[in-house]
């Protein structure tokens, strides 16, 4: 077998193992885990394109719930020298996931220190530290509204000015929930999106659909107006994307 085989069979082992992995988190809560499948590339792709835009400079990053680290990968190939970025996930099995995922990653040879994981809830994150890029995977709509709004108003402290923050909801969700779950919880579901959709009045700045995702979804971008800026409705460009293309 030659190396490129070798390395071709480990990196899809590790994936089966991740994907394995994930469905057994969902299995054990599937509220918190909201998802039975780490986001596929193309998703985090299209998450992570903020660092890419804010030029080559030392950026801060934060990551908030980042599973197995499907998308972790994808940001940590696209930091520029120099920048920092912290981990947040909630679950101690992905914690430890991710822990192994920054010692081992090549591209942080030697300088892991830039990379950390915290284990914790989001609400509970203390770095001292503002942002130039969030990139969130919580499953907000598995959430209360209240904290749904908790949590924007915290990304929103934590984001310097001019920053961005993307998230990501699944397609079809709200439909579905209509359909199978008790009405209060559709409900629920209906006043998360009203929360959100506020958000996405005062700060958004793009919007779109990643069909090459299981399920697809759509994916948010958010900008925290810098203080010089006249507070007018930022302009939402919105595209469908199939794959990576946007
Ligand atoms: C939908 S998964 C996304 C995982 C990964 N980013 C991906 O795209 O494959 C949501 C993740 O958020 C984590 N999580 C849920 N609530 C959280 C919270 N309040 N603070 C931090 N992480 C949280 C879950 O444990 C889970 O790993």
């Amino acid at each position: 077998m030659d190396n490129w085989t070798t390395s071709h069979d480990r990196v899809l082992a590790q994936r089966n193992a991740e994907g394995w992995m994930f469905l057994i988190e969902a299995a054990r809560d599937l509220r918190a885990t909201g998802a039975i499948a780490p986001s596929s590339k193309a998703l985090g792709r299209l998450l992570t394109d903020p660092v890419d835009e804010h030029g080559a400079r030392p950026l801060n990053v934060l990551e908030v719930g980042a599973g197995t680290g499907s998308v972790t990968r994808t940001l940590i190939l696209r930091l520029s020298p120099g920048s920092r970025l912290d981990i947040v996930e909630a679950n101690p099995r992905f914690a430890a996931q991710l822990r192994r995922l920054v010692r081992s990653h090549p591209r942080l040879a030697g300088e892991c220190e830039r990379v950390r994981v915290h284990h914790t809830l989001v609400e509970r994150l203390d770095t001292g530290r503002r942002y130039d890029v969030i990139v969130s995977g919580l499953p907000f709509t598995n959430f209360t509204p209240a904290q749904v709004e908790t949590i924007m108003d915290r990304y929103l402290e934590l984001l310097e000015p001019g920053g961005t923050l993307t998230y990501f909801a699944y397609r079809g969700t709200r439909y579905a929930r209509t359909l199978t779950a008790f009405p209060a919880e559709a409900r629920r579901h209906r006043a998360v999106e009203d929360v959100l959709a506020g958000y996405q009045r005062r700060y958004a700045t793009g919007c779109w659909s990643v069909w090459g995702n299981l399920p697809p979804a759509k994916v948010w971008q958010l900008r925290r107006p810098a203080p010089s800026a006249t507070p007018t409705v930022p302009a939402v460009s919105s595209a469908t994307t199939v794959g990576a293309s946007r």
